[in-house]
C-alpha cells in the first residue's frame, strides 16, 4: 500500500508545468492578447468563451463557469480522479512521484472497494432474475410499468431476505467483511455482529460519473417503513455531491439541452421508461451548490420539479438560496410545479411524455417565481406592504452575484415597492455592513422564516477582505512588503484566508493563481476562491499592487478606529483594565501617526 503524495510534490509539479501546454495537447487553443481561448470542452458552444491565462496558470469558461489549474483540467477533461491526474501530469513531466511513509489505515486509498461494489451490483441484478423469492419484486416493478430493458439500464436488482448474503460473494478476499462495512453494504452493531444492511428490497445502484457503483437506495416492496433505505456516507459515496441517474443520462443522450431535477429514484426511472432520460435526483438531500455546479457543467438550463403544494413551494424557496449565487451568463434555472399529490412518475403516466416535456419547457423562471412568491407573502394594499416586501427580498437580492441580474431584480423590486432605485439600494445596503444573509442550505425541518435570519459578522465594514483576496489571488506579486500582523489577529473568515494566502506567497516564490487555489482543493472555500480568481477587477494587473497596498492601509485604519471607538464606549460604562488602557494609548498614537 502506498502512502500519500506529499503536498510539496504537488506544488512542485504545478510550478513546473505550463497550463497552456497541458491544455493545448488536448484541445486547439488560439492566442488572443495575453491569454488563449477555445470553444469550451465542457459545454456545447459555437463561439469561444473558454480562456486560459498563462499569467495565472488558470483556466476559466465565461459560458459555463468551469475553472481550475492544470491538474483540475486533466481531472475534468479525462474524467480522472485526483491521484490518477497527478500520475498523468508527473509522467508528462518525467517526474517520479514520491510517497510519504504509509501511516495507518486512515490514509488508505479505497480503490479496491470499487470492484467489490461491482460484484455486489452483479449479485443483486442476478438475484432479481433468478431468486425464486424475487417474484414479488418483479411483479411490483412490472405493476409500476417498468420494462426489463429499463431495469437493466439502471442496473436495478434485488437484495434477498437474509442477513449474510454478501459474505458469500468472495472467498478469496481477506477483509471482505471489513470492506463491506466500509462500503456501507453491511452494518456492524455494538456487539460486533455484522449483517447485510439491505434485505428484501429492490435495489437502485447509485453510480458516479465513471459508472462505478458507489451506493444504493433500497425500496421496500409495496408498503412498509422505511420506504427507502439509503447507503450511508462512505469514502466512495458523498450525498452532497452525487446525483442519481446522471451517469445513465450521459450514457443515453449525446446532447443535453436541459436537466430536470426530481425528488425520487422512481421518478428518474419512470421518466426514462417514457423516453425522458434527462432527469436526475438528489439522494434524499436538498440540492446543494455542488450538485448545481455539476449540472451546469453539462448544460446551461436546469429545471427543478416540485410538488405544487405548500411543501413544494417551500422546497423551491430553499433551493433558490443555493441557486442564486450560481446564476450568471447563460445559466438558467426554472421551476416546474406539479398538481397536488402528483410526482413526476405518476404525472408522466397520466399525461405522457410529450405533454410532460411541454410542461418542462414552459416552467416558470426562477426570478419570475421569486417575485411572485415574495409579492404573495405581503399585502401590497396596506401601508406596510411595500416595506415588508423589500425586507423579505433583501437576502435574495444580496445573494445574486451576477451584476446584470441583480440590477434587473432590484429595478423590479423598486418599482413594486414604489421606491426609486436609489431609495431601494439605500434600504438594502443599510444594515448590510453588520449583517449578512444566511447562505447555507436550510434544513427541511426549519420554517421558511429561517431563510430571513441574519447573523452578525465579527468585523464591520463592507466585505472587507473580498477584494483584497481577489487582488492577491490574481496577482500574487502584489503581496505588500509592509507587515500584516494585524490581519492575523482578526477573527473573520476573509482575514484568515488572506493571511494564509500571504504566507503561501511568502514561502513559495513565483507561486501562481492556479497553484494557490490548489491549496484549497475540496475545501469549503474552493468555489468562492475560484470565483474571486476570475472576477473582473476592472484594473490591470500592473495596477494591482498599489491598489492592494491602499486597500490594506485603509482597512487597517478602519479597524484601528473601530477598536478605539469600542474602548472609548466601554470606558464610559466601566473602568478599563490595564491591558485595555495600554491598547487605547497605542491606538491613539497610531491614529495620530496616520492623521
Ligand atoms: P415511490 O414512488 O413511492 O417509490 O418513491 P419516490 O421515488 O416517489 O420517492 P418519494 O417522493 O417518496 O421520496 C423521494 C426521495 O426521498 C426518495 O427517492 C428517497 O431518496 C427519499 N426517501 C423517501 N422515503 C424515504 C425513507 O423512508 N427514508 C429515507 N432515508 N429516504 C427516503
Ligand atoms: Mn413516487
Amino acid at each position: 500500500m502506498s502512502g500519500r503524495i506529499p503536498q510539496s510534490f504537488i506544488n512542485e509539479l504545478l510550478a513546473r508545468v505550463d497550463i497552456v501546454d497541458i491544455i493545448e495537447r488536448r484541445i486547439n487553443l488560439k492566442k488572443t492578447g495575453k491569454n488563449y481561448s477555445a470553444c469550451c470542452p465542457f459545454h456545447n458552444e459555437k463561439t469561444p468563451s473558454f480562456s486560459v491565462s498563462p499569467d495565472k496558470q488558470f483556466y476559466y469558461c465565461f459560458g459555463c463557469g468551469v475553472s481550475g489549474n492544470a491538474l483540475t483540467f486533466i481531472m475534468e477533461y479525462e474524467g480522472q480522479e485526483f491521484v490518477a491526474a497527478i500520475e498523468d501530469l508527473a509522467q508528462t513531466m518525467g517526474l517520479e512521484i514520491p510517497r510519504e511513509a504509509y501511516d495507518g489505515p486512515k490514509q488508505t486509498f479505497q480503490d479496491h472497494l470499487y470492484p467489490l461494489m461491482e460484484k455486489v451490483s452483479d449479485y443483486y441484478q442476478q438475484q432479481l432474475k433468478n431468486n425464486p423469492n424475487a417474484k414479488n419484486a418483479i411483479n411490483y416493478l412490472k405493476n409500476r410499468g417498468l420494462s426489463g430493458e429499463i431495469a437493466k439500464k439502471y442496473a436495478i436488482g434485488y437484495a434477498p431476505d437474509d442477513w449474510q448474503n454478501l459474505l458469500k460473494l468472495s472467498s478469496s478476499s481477506k477483509d471482505l467483511q471489513q470492506d463491506l462495512v466500509d462500503t456501507g453494504m453491511m452494518i456492524k452493531n455494538d456487539k460486533g455482529h455484522t449483517y447485510d444492511r439491505f434485505r428484501d428490497r429492490i435495489m437502485f445502484p447509485i453510480r458516479n460519473r465513471r459508472g462505478q457503483v458507489i451506493g444504493y437506495g433500497g425500496r421496500i416492496i409495496d408498503q412498509g417503513e422505511p420506504k427507502y433505505l439509503n447507503s450511508p456516507e462512505t469514502n466512495l459515496f458523498h450525498k452532497g455531491r452525487e446525483l442519481y441517474g446522471l451517469y445513465e443520462m450521459r450514457k443515453e443522450l449525446r446532447s443535453i439541452q436541459q436537466i430536470i431535477i426530481v425528488e425520487g429514484y422512481m421518478d428518474v426511472v419512470a421518466l426514462a421508461q417514457f423516453g425522458i432520460y434527462n432527469a436526475t435526483a438528489t439522494l434524499g438531500t436538498a440540492t446543494s451548490s455542488e450538485h448545481l455546479q455539476t449540472l451546469f457543467r453539462i448544460c446551461s438550463r436546469v429545471v427543478f420539479c416540485f410538488d405544487g403544494d405548500k411543501a413544494g413551494k417551500a422546497a423551491a424557496i430553499r433551493a433558490l438560496q443555493n441557486a442564486l449565487p450560481l446564476l450568471k451568463d447563460a445559466r438558467e434555472i426554472r421551476i416546474m410545479f406539479l398538481p397536488d399529490g402528483e410526482d413526476p412518475d405518476t404525472m408522466v403516466r397520466k399525461i405522457g411524455a410529450e405533454e410532460f416535456n411541454q410542461n418542462v419547457d414552459e416552467a416558470i423562471t426562477l426570478f419570475d417565481f421569486l417575485l411572485q412568491y415574495l409579492t404573495s407573502q405581503v399585502d401590497m394594499n396596506t401601508f406596510e406592504g411595500p416595506a415588508r416586501l423589500v425586507h423579505l427580498a433583501k437576502p435574495f437580492s444580496l445573494a445574486i452575484t451576477d451584476s446584470i441580474l441583480k440590477t434587473r431584480f432590484d429595478q423590479r423590486l423598486a418599482s413594486l415597492a414604489g421606491l426609486s432605485e436609489k431609495q431601494l439600494n439605500d434600504a438594502i445596503q443599510k444594515d448590510q455592513t453588520a449583517q449578512k444573509p444566511v447562505r447555507t442550505p436550510v434544513s427541511a425541518s426549519n420554517t421558511e422564516n429561517a431563510l430571513f435570519e441574519v447573523k452578525p459578522i465579527k468585523i464591520q465594514g463592507k466585505a472587507p477582505f473580498r477584494r483584497a483576496i481577489a487582488l492577491l489571488l490574481q496577482n500574487p506579486d502584489a503581496l505588500p512588503a509592509a507587515k500584516l500582523d494585524w490581519v492575523k489577529q482578526l477573527d473573520e473568515a476573509g482575514a484568515r484566508i488572506f493571511s494564509r494566502l500571504c504566507s503561501l506567497i511568502d514561502q513559495n516564490e513565483g507561486i501562481s493563481t492556479g497553484m494557490l487555489i490548489e491549496h484549497w482543493r475540496d475545501q469549503a472555500e474552493e468555489t468562492h476562491l475560484k470565483k474571486l480568481a476570475n472576477s473582473d477587477l476592472i484594473i490591470s494587473r500592473e495596477q494591482m499592487p498599489s491598489e492592494l497596498a491602499d486597500l490594506l492601509s485603509r482597512l487597517e485604519k478602519e479597524i484601528i478606529i473601530d477598536e478605539w471607538d469600542r474602548l472609548i464606549a466601554k470606558s464610559k460604562l466601566q473602568p478599563l483594565n490595564q491591558e485595555e488602557k495600554t491598547s487605547l494609548k497605542s491606538l491613539q498614537k497610531e491614529m495620530l501617526n496616520r492623521g
